[in-house]
C-alpha cells in the first residue's frame, strides 16, 4: 500500500495540487513500488519559494585562543609585554618572557613604562647586561612552543632602544655606541635552529626587521634576543611571523587553519564576537577603532574569556579574511552596554555607557560603517586605502549587541544606535539582538522591541542537546514572515559526535525550508585550541601544528556547498516524519543544479524512492555524499577521520532510488543538462 502523504507546512494550494496530480501520474507510470520505500516526489521544476542564498556562514570569536595562539599567525606570545594579572592571576608583563644567560653571561629582565612606543602600548621590557660571557638575553616560548618547518622562512620584527653601553650608572656609558642583536630560534636543549644578526638599535625607538631560515623542523622551539655588548635596550612588540600566511597577507593568518575555514565556503563571516564583543565591563567592550592601524599603536586588552587580545587580528584583518575567503562580513559592535555577566556578577553586571558619551559612540559605529564602504576620499575610508585597500569592503550587514540582557539601559542605548545607523544608512541590514535562549524573557522583550521598531533583522542564540533540535524542526515554520528576519547567529548540539552532528544536518533542513525567514546561520563557536579550551564543543579543533575540523564541521561544510536560493515543494510519504527522517529540496540558479538532502539520525536504514517531477531534464548522473557512521563517533585528534563525508556518482532517472543508512546525511546534487558546479 502506498502510505498516505505528507506535505511540509508552507506549501502553497497551487502546488499541492500540482504535486498530487503529479504524484498519480507517476504512479501509474510506475507501478513497481515496494510498500516499504518512502516516497519522495519533489517538484524539480516548480517556482518554488525565494529562500537567503547567504545561509550558512561562520562565527568566528576570540575564544579557546581562536585568535592569539590561534589563526592570528604570530609566533611570540605577549609580544608587547601588556599580560596582566586582572587576565590570570599569575600572568604578568614578562608572562612567557624569561632572562637567558649562558657561559658567564649575567644581566636582569624588568618592565617598564616611562616611554613607551605608544600610549596605547604602555609596557615596555628592558634587557641590562652587567657581563655579556656566552650571551645574556630574552626569551620567549611562544604559545605552548614555536612550530617552525625545516626551510620555511619567519620574519622577525622588533622595536628597540639602546639606552647605554657598558656598566649602569657609570656617565661614560651614554656615549657608548648601540651594538647589533642577535635574534634566534632554539631548541628546549639550546640547539641553534636558525639565527641572524639584527641592525643595532637607534637611541629612540625604531623597528628592526630580519629574516630567518628554520635550519630543520621543531614543533616546540623558543626564540631568542641576544645582546652582543653589555648594556642597557629596551624592546618592544617582539614579533615573529612565518612568511607563509594566508594569501600572504602582511600581520596575517595561519596558512592550514584558515584554510579550512575557507574550505567551508561560509557565505558571511560573523566577527569578533559573541560575549568578547560586549565585553566585561564597560572598559573592555570591544571598540573596533583600537583595532586598525599599526599593531605597536593598537590598544591590547583582556579577553573576557579570561586571556588576552592583541587585537593583531584587528578589523581591517577581518574585512580582509571574509574577503579573501568570498564572504561577507558581519561585524558585531556593542550596543554601548556591557555583557550582564561582568565582574563575576551572574546576570546583574549590565551597565551602559553614560548617555552624554553616546553621540560620540554613536559617531564610531558610523565611521565603522565609513571605514567599510566609504569613499577613498572620506576620512575613515581613506584610512582603509593607507592599510592597502582603498576598494570597499562591501558591508551589508552590521550586528548591534550580543545576547545582552534586554533591560530599559540596553534599550534606549540600542534605539539611539539603530535610529542613527538608519537615518544615515539605510542601506545597512541591523541585525538586533534577543538574548541567549530560545525563549525566555530577554527573548520575548528583545523581540518585542525589534518589533516596535522595525529592525529588520534579529539575532537567536541556543546550544541544546540533539533531541532538542530534532523536535524543534518546525520552530519556523510559524514565524510571521512580516516580522524581523531571522540571523540564527550561534547554535550546536551539545557535542562532536555524529548524533550532535546529524542533529544540526536535519535542523538544517528545516532552516532551507525556512530560509525565507532564517536569512543567515552559523555554528557556534568555531575554534577551539587543544589544551586551550573555555568552550566545547566547537567546529574545528586545532593545534600548533594540527587542524582537527570535526564531523560537524562537514555537516556545515555539506550544507553551505550545497546550498540554495529556492525551495522546492516535494510531497513525501507519512511513514518518513515516523522514521524520523529529514529531506529538504533546493535549487542553486547560479549552477542550476537541483539538490536533495536527506538527513536519517535514527537506526533504522531506509530507502526513499525519489521522484522528480516537472519537465526539467537532469543530467544521468549526480553527486551523491554521504556522511554516515557509528553515531557515537567523532573527529578528534585521535582519530581524526572516524566519520568522513564519501562521494560517489550515482545514475539519476526521473525516479530512483535512494538508500538512507542508520544515522546519515546523504546530499545528492544533480545537474541540469550538460551543467555542474558547486556553490
Ligand atoms: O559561542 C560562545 C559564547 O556563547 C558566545 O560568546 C556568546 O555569545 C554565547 O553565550
Amino acid at each position: 500500500m502506498t502510505p498516505p502523504l505528507h506535505f511540509p507546512q508552507l506549501m502553497p494550494a497551487f502546488i499541492l495540487r500540482i504535486v498530487v496530480v503529479s504524484l498519480a501520474l507517476s504512479f501509474c507510470l510506475v507501478p513497481l513500488v515496494q510498500a516499504e520505500k518512502i516516497i519522495v516526489t519533489v517538484q524539480a521544476d516548480a517556482l518554488g519559494k525565494a529562500i537567503s542564498p547567504d545561509l550558512v556562514g561562520i562565527f568566528f570569536e576570540d575564544i579557546n585562543y581562536a585568535a592569539d595562539g590561534g589563526l592570528y599567525a604570530e609566533l611570540i606570545q605577549n609580544r608587547s609585554f601588556e599580560y596582566q594579572a586582572t587576565e590570570q592571576p599569575s600572568w604578568n608583563p614578562l608572562t612567557s618572557w624569561e632572562l637567558t644567560t649562558r657561559g658567564g653571561g649575567k644581566g636582569s629582565l624588568v618592565v617598564d613604562a616611562a616611554d613607551p612606543i605608544h600610549l596605547n602600548n604602555p609596557h615596555y621590557a628592558v634587557l641590562h647586561v652587567s657581563q655579556l660571557g656566552d650571551g645574556v638575553g630574552l626569551a620567549n616560548s611562544g604559545f605552548d612552543g614555536i612550530p617552525l618547518h625545516e626551510g620555511e622562512h619567519y620574519d622577525v620584527s622588533l622595536f628597540a632602544k639602546h639606552l647605554y653601553s657598558g656598566e649602569r650608572w657609570n656617565p661614560a656609558a651614554n656615549r657608548g655606541e648601540p651594538t647589533p642583536l642577535i635574534v634566534r630560534f632554539e631548541s628546549k636543549n639550546g640547539e641553534n635552529i636558525g639565527e641572524v644578526s639584527l641592525q643595532a638599535p637607534g637611541r629612540e625607538w625604531t623597528r628592526r626587521t630580519a629574516t630567518i631560515t628554520a635550519k630543520r623542523s621543531e614543533p616546540a622551539a623558543r626564540f631568542v634576543v641576544l645582546a652582543t655588548a653589555p648594556g642597557g635596550v629596551a624592546f618592544d612588540v617582539i614579533s615573529v611571523f612565518p612568511q607563509k600566511t594566508f594569501h600572504d597577507r602582511p600581520n596575517g593568518l595561519r596558512t592550514d587553519l584558515a584554510q579550512v575555514v575557507a574550505n567551508l565556503k561560509p557565505k558571511f563571516v560573523r566577527f569578533p564576537g559573541g560575549c568578547l564583543v560586549h565585553g566585561n565591563g564597560l572598559g573592555n567592550m570591544y571598540r573596533w577603532k583600537d583595532t586598525v592601524g599599526p599593531i605597536e599603536q593598537r590598544k591590547e586588552q583582556s579577553n573576557i574569556w579570561r586571556y588576552h587580545q592583541t587585537v593583531g587580528l584587528g578589523y581591517f584583518e577581518y574585512f580582509q579574511f571574509c574577503e579573501d575567503i568570498g564572504a561577507k562580513p558581519l561585524p558585531v559592535v556593542p550596543a554601548a552596554v556591557c555583557c550582564q555577566n561582568s565582574g563575576y556578577t551572574n546576570g546583574i553586571g549590565q551597565k551602559g555607557l553614560p548617555l552624554d558619551q553616546m553621540p560620540d559612540y554613536i559617531q564610531e559605529i558610523l565611521d565603522l560603517i565609513e571605514y567599510a564602504n566609504g569613499p577613498v576620499t572620506s576620512t575613515w575610508g581613506s584610512k582603509r586605502a593607507a592599510a592597502g585597500h582603498p576598494e570597499p569592503f562591501a558591508l551589508e550587514y552590521l550586528g548591534v549587541g550580543n545576547e545582552d540582557h534586554i533591560t530599559p539601559v540596553f534599550k534606549e542605548r540600542f534605539k539611539l544606535i539603530y535610529d542613527a545607523i538608519k537615518a544615515k544608512h539605510p542601506e545597512i541590514t541591523v541585525i538586533g539582538t534577543v538574548g541567549p535562549a530560545p525563549e525566555g524573557e530577554d527573548f520575548e522583550v528583545g523581540w518585542k522591541i525589534a518589533d516596535e521598531l522595525r529592525v529588520p533583522m534579529v539575532d537567536e542564540h541556543y546550544y541544546m542537546k540533539p533531541d532538542w533540535f530534532l523536535a524543534n524542526l518546525h520552530r519556523y515554520d510559524s514565524y510571521d514572515r512580516a516580522k524581523p528576519k531571522v540571523y540564527l547567529g550561534e547554535y550546536a548540539s551539545h557535542g562532536n559526535k555524529l548524533v550532535n552532528a546529524l542533529a544540526e544536518a536535519a535542523y538544517l533542513t528545516a532552516l532551507e525550508r525556512n530560509a525565507d525567514v532564517v536569512h543567515m546561520a552559523s555554528y557556534a563557536p568555531l575554534l577551539g585550541k587543544l589544551g586551550n579550551t573555555q568552550w566545547n564543543p566547537n567546529l574545528i579543533y586545532f593545534s600548533n601544528t594540527e587542524v582537527f575540523p570535526t564531523v560537524n564541521y562537514y555537516v556545515q561544510q555539506l550544507f553551505s556547498i550545497n546550498s540554495g536560493d529556492t525551495w522546492l515543494p516535494f510531497a513525501i510519504a507519512e511513514s518518513a516524519q515516523s522514521a524520523g527522517l529529514a529531506f529538504s529540496a533546493v535549487r542553486n540558479a547560479r549552477s542550476d543544479d537541483l539538490i536533495l538532502k536527506i538527513v536519517n539520525p535514527t537506526q533504522a536504514p531506509q530507502t526513499l524512492h525519489i521522484e522528480l517531477g516537472g519537465a526539467r531534464r537532469f543530467a544521468d548522473s549526480g553527486i551523491k555524499t554521504l556522511l554516515t557512521g557509528d553515531p557515537q563517533a567523532g573527529n578528534d585528534s585521535k582519530t581524526p577521520n572516524a566519520v568522513m563525508p564519501v562521494t560517489t556518482t550515482i545514475p539519476i532517472s526521473s525516479v530512483f532510488d535512494c538508500e538512507s543508512p542508520a544515522h546519515s546525511l546523504t546530499v545528492i546534487r544533480i545537474s541540469s543538462r550538460g551543467k555542474s558546479a558547486q556553490r
